[in-house]
């Protein structure tokens, strides 16, 4: 146990978790100190660059706050999110696959009946929106809870404006006995993540662009099936093919056909996966969500 070098010191590190209780945790650790001393040798990191990997962190942390969340957004960046996102949620063929959540949704939206418009006086083009939720055999599924939010035509969601005091562009729905479901909003638009911290540095410091491609957020939640979060990514969107956080599948792309009377319609079908039919069962759902009105 003395005398360790840059080789022995690894297996030294790993041995001291020899007694953890739980195997996962064990695991966990022991992998992590294995990848991050290999790591640290593959870049023969400087003690320069691993005080600035601190200090990078340190501001990261620095960032968060009950509204931010900037070590889920360097996550987001890092494609780590949607890597864990994608390998929790391998669901059959035919269901709606599942993407990031993002740092914008918030507990306790507004309720609204079908048909309603949820924009509540947000700027943007008008868009009617509406589908079927189906499980997997295409049975249609009543009494899901679709909760749906998304940015204006400036790319802000409402909950990054100081001064709003009500929701705008979110609410609560119902699908009906026919398992449909149809509210009017504005047309989604693309928008940055936010920039202004540590991973706003970082995208600079490597020639990156913050951009998502236009996109409208859903979580489905049915019982007896998998919850679902997912987004409608908007087609002719010149950034999907370049999402700042790796979230586009071809299968979430949806076309927000324009209106001869002006505006836009968005036609989409939520096919949820039955409960247990996943490989692996996960939930994004405990990803940090806002409290409404914050
Ligand atoms: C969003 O789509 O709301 C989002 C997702 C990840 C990072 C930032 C925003
Ligand atoms: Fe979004």
């Amino acid at each position: 146990m003395r005398n360790l070098n840059q080789q022995t010191i690894t297996e030294a590190v790993i041995e001291r978790f020899a007694d953890t209780p739980s195997p996962r945790l064990k695991k966990i650790l022991t992998c992590l100190v294995q990848h991050m001393h290999d790591f640290a040798r593959e870049v023969e990191l400087t003690e320069d660059e691993w005080m600035q990997g601190i200090e990078f962190l340190t501001r990261t942390g620095q960032k968060c706050d009950g509204n931010r969340q900037e070590f889920i957004l360097l996550s987001d960046t890092l494609g780590l999110s949607m890597l864990t996102v994608a390998m929790n949620h391998d669901k059959p063929a035919g269901c709606t696959e599942a993407t990031v959540f993002g740092p914008f949704h918030v507990e306790c939206a507004p309720h609204f009946d079908n048909g309603a418009d949820i924009a509540n006086g947000a700027e943007g083009e008008p868009c009617a929106v509406r589908g079927t939720v189906r499980g997997v055999d295409g049975e249609p599924v009543a009494g899901a809870v679709l909760d749906v939010w998304q940015a204006d035509a400036t790319g802000h969601y409402d909950v990054q404006y100081e001064a709003l005091d009500a929701p705008r562009n979110r609410g609560v729905l119902v699908s009906d006995s026919d398992g449909r479901f149809s509210f009017r909003t504005v047309a989604a638009v693309a928008y940055p993540i936010p920039v202004d911290g540590p991973v706003g540095d970082m995208l600079r410091a490597t020639g990156r662009h913050p951009w998502r491609p236009a996109h409208l957020h859903f979580m489905v939640r049915a019982d007896g099936y998998e919850t679902l979060v997912t987004h409608v990514f908007r087609r002719d969107d010149p950034y999907l093919d370049s999402d700042a956080v790796f979230g586009v599948r071809e299968s979430l792309i949806g076309e927000w056909v324009p209106q001869p009377g002006g505006g836009y319609a968005l036609e989409f079908d939520l096919v949820l996966n039955p409960d247990g039919k996943a490989p692996l069962a996960g939930n994004a759902t405990t990803r940090i969500s806002q409290k409404a009105g914050a």
